[in-house]
């Protein structure tokens, strides 16, 4: 078991390129819906609706919820899709109530931990300091980290969104060395783009971001380090969204909320995505 999980945990991501287009990569975080029963219900359908996407062509991802890892390990056996967790705490044990330790992810086999989703640093005051914390275990442990930043309506009024940006990378991957960077992905969310209320951002704002946030990342890890780190963008996108997004050059996945929670949605995305790729 515990080869396995180290296996699993250190298997390098690849930037993108693959010969004829970008590698993508496509995820969903299920936040707090979906029990036991309906994550294994949509993983199940999932898994076969995409079994025949080659792996070098998008790389796919689902973040349920803590309780139903365990199933959804078992159930994503013989999958390509990769699990993550939602959350994690920095220490391996001790007096954290109401925490998960990376020893506990470990044991259900993640391959990824999502870090400072906007609703941990938004809804339960999680500093980025904290987020670099929880990098920095989440990598010393050999899972892939996830780090999840945007700045909010308010900042992006100011015009500081691309302070804000750098930031919360520069502090949130402040122990990474070059080596590090196959371990991680990055998510651009911003806070208003998110959820019911949210308003999608355009493409070419979103392409912005991302270019400065890839001369962050060069800057703080090197060139060679930035080009492996995927930077996916996310809050509400939707089938109609998708394509444009995806072909914007410096944007290398997506990271979907509500119109990935239905199987059937999350496989046509997927697919209008890939065609858009050839
Ligand atoms: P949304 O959620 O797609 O429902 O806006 C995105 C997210 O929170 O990651």
């Amino acid at each position: 078991m515990t080869e396995k999980v180290q296996a699993v945990g250190r298997e390098r991501v690849t930037g993108k390129e693959n010969g004829s287009g970008k590698r993508i990569y496509l995820g969903t975080n299920t936040k707090m819906y979906k029990t036991i029963a309906d994550t294994r219900a949509y993983l199940s359908a999932l898994k076969e609706l995409t079994a025949d996407i080659p792996e070098e062509q998008a790389e796919l991802f689902v973040i349920p919820s803590f309780t139903s890892l365990a199933a959804a390990r078992e159930i994503l056996q013989g999958s390509r899709i990769r699990l993550g967790a939602q959350n994690m705490c920095w220490e391996d044990q001790g007096q954290f109530t109401g925490e998960i330790s990376p020893l506990m992810l470990k044991e259900l086999a993640v391959d990824l931990v999502e870090i400072g989703h906007s609703e941990r640093r938004h809804v339960f005051g999680e500093t980025d300091e904290e987020e670099r914390k929880k990098v920095t275990a989440a990598v010393r442990h050999g899972f892939r980290a996830l780090l999840c930043v945007g700045e909010t309506l308010e900042q992006k009024e100011y015009g500081i969104s691309d302070e804000v940006l750098r930031i919360q990378l520069k502090v949130g991957l402040g122990d990474m060395r070059p080596e590090d960077g196959g371990r991680l992905m990055v998510a651009y969310e911003p806070v208003w783009a998110i959820g019911v209320h949210g308003i999608p951002a355009g493409e070419d704002y979103v392409n912005e971001r991302h270019r400065v946030m890839k001369q962050t990342l060069a800057e703080l890890l090197g060139e060679e380090a930035a080009r492996e780190i995927p930077v996916l963008y996310g809050g509400s996108v939707n089938p109609g969204n998708a394509v444009p997004l995806i072909r914007q050059p410096d944007v290398d996945g997506l990271f979907i909320g509500r119109s990935a929670w239905e199987a059937h949605d999350f496989n046509r995305i997927i697919r209008s995505v890939l065609e858009a790729q050839t």
